[in-house]
């Protein structure tokens, strides 16, 4: 049985260095006492190197990475980011897809330069609103967009975060969705992936859940939902709310 991923998405967050080595450290504490459960940390980037010094029992990823090292200003690389001991990448995030105009086609570039790099990138995707959502054509469409031409044996390591927008908590008048429907949209992406590389290949990928996860819902994800983890935003920001989510997911 695969292990339950927690990744939490601290987006820019916390304000100094000194609260996110406290956060931090509380969340190792949670994360040692788990079993069945694989706990990353997704801080801003100035705090990856303290982070990493500091803690040892829970995995790194970085929130965005660029596709190369080089002439590129103001960017970070994925060999840059394994060489520092970060081990995943969150891709494709929709606040990244509003705020600072990323595309698929370049989606698709930093996963190749991150598969490159032997990280393992998260990519996210979700259609926009609840109402007359269409499931099928957004997340289909943002899937083939990133992964297709990605070499099989690749892809198996590739996690898929299903985030809805309209419920990610940054979003105005957000909810968590149901877990049926989770498991409906998880089926849907295995099918795409299962075209994609095949059926084996994409029993591999792991499929989590993002948008207002709390400690009052992430059990009914895992189990009435099957997700396989969830990314966490706003809970993975308070050390008691986070670690009961790495408590009850160990307990699933
Ligand atoms: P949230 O954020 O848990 O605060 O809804 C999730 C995300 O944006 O990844």
């Amino acid at each position: 049985m695969k292990k339950v991923l927690l990744v939490a998405n601290w987006k820019s967050n916390p304000a100094t260095l000194s609260q996110a080595l406290s956060l931090g450290t509380s969340v190792e504490r949670a994360a040692k006492k788990a079993r069945g459960v694989e706990v990353v940390i997704a801080p801003p980037f100035p705090f990856l190197i303290p982070l990493r010094s500091k803690l040892k029992a829970v995995g790194l990823g970085a929130q965005n990475v660029f596709w190369s090292d080089g002439p590129y200003t103001g960017e970070v690389s994925p060999k840059q980011l394994a060489s520092i001991g970060v081990d995943h990448v969150i891709l494709g995030h929709s606040e990244r897809r509003t705020h600072a105009g990323e595309t698929s086609e370049g989606i698709k570039k930093k996963i190749l330069a991150s598969f490159a790099a032997r990280l393992r990138p998260i990519l996210c995707v979700g259609e926009h609103e609840r109402t007359g959502r269409d499931v099928s054509a957004v997340v289909g469409a943002e899937l083939r967009a990133a992964l297709e031409g990605i070499p099989a044996a690749s892809l198996a390591r590739l996690t898929i975060a299903y985030e809805p927008v309209w419920a990610i908590s940054s979003t105005p008048g957000a909810v968590a969705d149901t877990p049926e429907n989770a498991f409906r949209v998880k089926v849907y992406i295995r099918r795409i992936l299962s075209d994609m590389i095949g059926q084996k290949k994409a029993e591999s990928v792991r499929v989590i859940y993002g948008g207002s996860v709390s400690p009052a819902n992430i059990r009914s994800f895992l189990t009435d939902g099957e997700m396989e983890g969830a990314l966490i935003g706003s809970a993975s920001l308070t050390s008691q709310s986070f670690s009961d989510i790495i408590r009850i997911s160990s307990q699933r």
